[in-house]
This record gives structure tokens, sequence and C-alpha cells, in this order.
């Protein structure tokens, strides 16, 4: 498809959908010449609440909106779930026009990764322990689809979620190092009633498996009274692991406490800066990730 078009469903009055980044770039550059200020949502699709408190925040800071849709194959590693990933165009189109987004972009796989496609950015430091230790392919694969988005759709700001908040630190390294003309804004963790984290993957789990994932949140909150309450890092760290492991969990991939900004691993008595505790964990063969400010 070459030019936008609007989606066949009577419901939608207000939404664009886009698929390449002519397309996008034609209407990105009719909005800079009536001086608008843009934000770009990067998304997997399968919206939540969590996604769209994304585009709310998106929508106070700027004046259109871009949601992209991307299942990107290259964050996933061979024997992940790429395949079986939540995927619901329909569903997706309806939420983002009720909640006011202005284009939702979804790339042609093809046109974003042609068949000789051979550049990747990388992103040092940050990447390196948590998710980049347990899934080594991971921030290869979003530095590389972000900075791609960026340059299509050339946004004044980015949304991205706290919930994934390597990635965020990850993501504001790759802009600041690349001097990527862009704002990136963090939106705070929506969470379900019980304080788990909302994620697309939570719709892998059963009844067994969903109560088990709502304790992940309980363990991290815990953690981190613990360390303010000035017990040492180590200690309050295999606790979290033991607290995983006594809740149902799996396997555990990691339960640590880490810098707040540089992510860097902290020595293992009491803390004396701010931290963030990180988990990430499995039950039903689904890897669930989350974090608490200390
Ligand atoms: O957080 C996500 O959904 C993805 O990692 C992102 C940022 C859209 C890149 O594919």
């Amino acid at each position: 498809m070459s030019s936008p078009a609007r989606p066949s469903n009577p419901d939608l009055d207000h939404l664009i959908i886009v698929r390449t980044r002519s397309t996008l770039r034609a209407r990105v550059e009719n909005w800079r010449q009536a001086g608008l200020r843009i934000a770009l949502v990067p998304t997997m699709g399968a919206l939540h609440e969590g996604h769209l408190s994304l585009v709310k925040m998106a929508k106070a800071n700027a004046d259109k909106v871009i949601v992209s849709v991307f299942v990107n194959p290259l964050q996933f590693a061979p024997a992940e779930d790429l395949e079986r990933y939540p995927r619901d165009e329909q569903g997706d189109m309806i939420k983002l026009n009720t909640v006011g987004a202005d284009v939702m972009y979804v790339p042609d796989p093809e046109e974003m990764y042609t068949p000789n496609f051979s550049t990747s950015v990388r992103v040092d430091d940050v990447s390196e322990g948590l998710c980049g230790a347990a899934r080594p392919h991971f921030f290869g694969g979003v530095t590389t689809v972000v900075t791609k988005l960026l340059l299509q759709a050339l946004p004044d700001i980015a949304v991205f979620g706290e919930k994934d908040y390597q990635q965020l630190c990850v993501i504001r390294r790759l802009v600041r190092d690349l001097d990527i003309p862009v704002e990136i804004l963090a939106a705070p963790t929506m969470r379900e009633h019980d304080g788990l984290a909302m994620s697309s993957r939570n719709a892998y789990l059963t009844d067994h498996g969903r109560q088990v994932a709502g304790q992940m949140n309980v363990a991290l909150k815990a953690a981190a009274s613990a360390l303010a309450a000035g017990e040492a890092v180590g200690r309050v760290a295999d606790q979290g692991w033991q607290d995983l492991m006594d809740a149902g969990f799996d396997t555990i991939d990691y339960f640590e406490i880490r810098d707040a900004e540089t992510l860097e691993p902290l020595g293992t008595g009491p803390l004396s800066g701010p931290a963030r505790v990180f988990a990430a964990a499995w039950i039903d063969k689904t890897r669930l990730i989350d974090n608490w400010a200390v």
C-alpha cells in the first residue's frame, strides 16, 4: 500500500493507517511545515492500557501522535516467541482511534528489512547484564529498529515505558551517543489490580500462572522497602530470589539491585544513592520482567 488509507472499520473516524515509510515521511513533512510538534510511540502491538498510557503521555506533549506497530523479528532469538507473539491489528486500530492517536504506522517487514539488510546498531555498557545477559540478541534488535523508526518518523519526542526500564536506559544512551535529535519521555508502569505489570505476554498465562505472576511485584516492593530501611543489597537480593521461588516461578533469570541511572551493579552493603530493583522470571513458559524504584 503506497498511500494512507482510512481503515475499513466504520468505527474509526480519526486514525490514519500508514504502511510505508514514504507515506509516513510525506505526512510528517506536512505537519512540520505547519509547525506541529510530533510524538512517536514505538510498540509491537497487542495494545493494552499500558501502551495507551504512553499514547496519552505523547498526546499531552505533542500535537500529532504516531504509534508504530511492528513485531520486530530482530529482537527475538530463534527459539523465542516471535511466531506466537500476540497480534491484533483490528483491535489495535480501534484502541488507538479511541485514545486519539493520529497515525498507526504498520510497516511491512519486507520494507523494514530488505533481503540484504546488513546494519546493526549496538549500545554497549547499559545493554550488558540483566536482560542483556539473559537475551544476548535482544538489545541489538531493539536499538536497530528504534533507530530506524526514529529516522523514519523524525519525531520531536518518543515515549517508552518504565516497565522495560533497561530498554529505556539503552534508548536514552542511543540517542545521546548518536546525537539523534529527539527527547525521550518515560511513562510509569501500568499495573493490574494485584500489581502485575501490564504486558502483552500476560495473555500467555494460565490461571495458575497468572496468580504466580502477581507475586513478582510483591517481591520487588518488599525488596525496595528493605533497601530503603537500610538493609544490605546482597541480603535483599538473595531474599528477593527466594521470594520468587516460593511464589512458584519455574526459573529465575535475575533478581538484582542496580544503580538507577547507570544500571551498574551495586556492592553488597547498604545503598548510598538511587537504585532500582529488577526481576525476570519464567512461569508457563513465559518470561516476565518488572522493576521497582527504591
Ligand atoms: O518495547 C517494545 O515493545 C519493543 O521493544 C520496541 C521498543 C517497540 C522495539 O521493537
